[in-house]
């Protein structure tokens, strides 16, 4: 995964480009670069690293430049940038892109795996071509250069039809040096256009700032960019129409808000998530047409897939659908296991896709497979013109907005909510509970958002805790039943950022090995929000206090440490989660780390 951007217009091009990548960093952040055309050819900067490391690299080729080209660099009014997530090839210099083919003639971003490219690249040196770099990306743009004679539109279909795999392309071509070309299949590509000029990007954040007219790419369309205009043809090379969008998003909601990051945001923006999404549930608009149309009855089976902490969401909503809907089969499956298992699913079960991004690969796939299986499919999603969004049958859309931080926190809330209102409207439809519960369910989730903003007043009480907790080498989070499921999320959020080892157990499987690990100084997060197993929960707490460990309780009785609002305990988790967020923030800020941007991970996880 990658994110690519692309600008032509009257304005300078490389401030632009840089402003937009760094709004798609998000996707990854082992290298940077831009290509631009510099009057003799194609000529690319690019760095491993952040892109304040390119920025800086550019602003010192621009200072030492005397009369050399690099001069023309405040000229520049096309160019196309680049964030890479490494896939083939270590993060390096020469692995970065943009890549450009041996001539200088063509240069090429790219988000995506190109499957055949050792094929590709065997082709290629064959007839003579050298490769500068170790990635499957450089035979694209080696490829395009091979094809290139003249015609644009024809060059990129060939390129296009040869290629297998995943891809969003821009493409800049040397003798045509005003404009853009991009392609794309299976991973997002978005048109920006605005009053100074046409943008590509992988993501609508690089392009709010000056437009929010946008267009969503499909599989094999491509565009051409002008200053002034673009066009869109489809792989066979006929021109074709296509209607833009009006993004609401304001540029704010891509910011940081006044925070010290994005993650600290988006935890408090919570209530407002929350609110937004249920109301598009209950209220009016597309997500409550699709609900009112949707009927559990024909399905014998649901199958809950996903990854990371989308998976987290599904696990902790199996207790939810098993408790109301009583329904026969519930099952929830890591998306990267589900789609290799040969599931045993027909068109009577009901698969439910949770994404984030709508893009991550291993979901993606999961989803062909449940439907090459004839199941149907329902996705919750949170950006809109996703691929998973599209292909589903049946799509709802979180009302999270932007997530910045890769760590997510808002969009997993959403998450939640809205399978708490599947499972309640579930649960009715088969007549396992009555219509007066069903409301007084309802009422309970509606009162979750000003439950979560009552947590978040309790902020400093939650930092202190945390500030306390940096010097633990290993940290455990234990729950029974529901406050189990959420234990793995908070282990999850802490781990990811803090980078200080992590497990989640249910309190009743301590004894069963995990309790060897216990010693003075381990530090252990009880959450206790179900009533019924409130004894047993505490007995566990006393049996790890007792070994030496500190542990920290947070639920809704008076003894917990961080207590929280009373609430319906199959709802406790979207209680539960906005501490354990704030404690993984707080913990991994007091290490001093980059906590939007944890090592190694990315945002949207695009390939396998
Ligand atoms: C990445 C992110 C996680 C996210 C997971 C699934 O690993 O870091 O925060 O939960 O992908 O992403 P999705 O976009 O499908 O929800």
């Amino acid at each position: 995964m990658c994110g690519i951007i692309g600008y032509t217009g009257s304005q300078n091009a490389v401030p632009v480009i840089i402003e937009g990548l760094k709004k798609l960093e998000y996707r990854g952040y082992d290298s940077a670069g831009i290509a631009y055309y510099d009057g003799n050819g194609i000529n690319v900067l690019k760095r491993k690293g952040r892109i304040a490391e390119l920025e800086q690299y550019i602003s010192e080729t621009i200072h030492n430049c005397q009369s050399s080209v690099n001069c023309q660099l405040s000229t520049i009014n096309c160019s196309l940038g680049h964030t890479r997530w490494a896939t083939h090839g270590e993060p390096s210099d020469i692995n970065s892109h943009p890549h450009v083919g041996n001539k200088r003639n063509i240069a090429v971003v790219h988000n995506g795996i190109i499957e055949n490219y050792k094929q590709l690249k065997e082709y290629l040196q064959n007839k003579g071509v050298g490769f500068a770099s170790e990635t499957d990306s450089e035979v694209i743009a080696q490829l395009a250069e091979y094809y290139y004679n003249g015609d644009i539109l024809e060059t990129v279909i060939k390129v296009s039809n040869r290629l297998e795999g995943s891809y969003a392309l821009g493409i800049m071509f040397c003798d045509k040096p005003d404009l853009l070309v991009a392609v794309k299949k299976d991973n997002p590509l978005i048109i920006g256009v605005s009053k100074h000029g046409n943008f590509i990007a992988s993501d609508i954040p690089a392009v709010l700032k000056h437009t929010n007219k946008v267009f969503y790419l499909e599989d094999k369309e491509i565009v051409i960019l002008y200053k002034e205009r673009v066009e869109f043809y489809g792989i066979d090379g006929e021109p074709i129409t296509k209607t833009s969008e009006i993004i609401s998003w304001s540029v704010d909601d891509a910011e940081k808000g006044g925070e010290p990051h994005f993650m600290l945001k988006e935890i408090k923006e919570q209530p407002k998530t929350l609110r937004d999404t249920i109301n598009s549930l209950i209220k009016d608009g597309e997500n409550k047409k699709v609900l009112d149309n949707f009927n559990i009855i024909r399905y014998n089976k649901i199958v809950i897939t996903a990854c990371g902490s989308a998976y987290n969401a599904g696990f902790a909503a199996k207790y939810v659908f098993e408790r109301l809907c009583r329904f026969p089969s519930v099952e929830v499956e890591l998306a990267s296991e589900f789609r290799y298992k040969d599931a045993v699913i027909d068109d009577k079960t009901l698969v439910i896709l949770i994404s984030q991004s709508g893009e991550t690969a291993d979901t993606i796939a999961a989803m062909r497979e449940a439907r090459a299986k004839n199941a149907e499919t329902l996705a919750i999603v949170n950006v809109v013109g996703s691929t998973i969004a599209k292909e589903a049958d049946y799509c709802i859309y979180t009302a999270a907005g932007p997530e910045i931080a890769v760590a997510t926190t808002k969009a997993f809330s959403a998450q939640l909510i809205t399978l708490y209102i599947l499972a309640v409207k579930f649960a009715l439809q088969l007549n396992k509970i009555s219509p007066e519960l069903g409301n007084s369910l309802m009422e309970e989730i509606v009162s979750v958002p000003e439950k979560t903003a009552l947590i978040l007043e309790q902020v400093d009480e939650i930092q202190k805790h945390s500030s306390a907790c940096v010097v633990y080498k290993s940290i455990f989070f234990i729950g029974r039943n529901i406050d189990y499921a959420i234990a793995l999320e908070g282990s999850l959020k802490l781990k990811e950022i803090s980078y200080i080892h992590s497990e989640a157990y249910a309190g009743g499987e301590l004894k069963h090995g995990t309790i060897s690990l216990i010693e003075d100084g381990t530090l252990v997060v009880a959450i206790a929000n179900c009533k019924n197993l409130h004894s047993k929960i505490m007995s566990n707490v006393e049996q790890v206090a007792s070994r030496g460990a500190k542990v920290i309780i947070v639920g809704n009785s008076p003894e917990s440490d961080i207590v929280l609002p009373d609430c319906n305990e199959l709802f406790s988790p979207s209680l539960s989660v906005i501490v354990l967020q704030l404690f993984g923030y707080y913990v991994a800020a007091n290490k001093g780390l980059d906590i939007d941007k944890p090592r190694n991970l990315a945002k949207s996880v695009t390939v396998e």
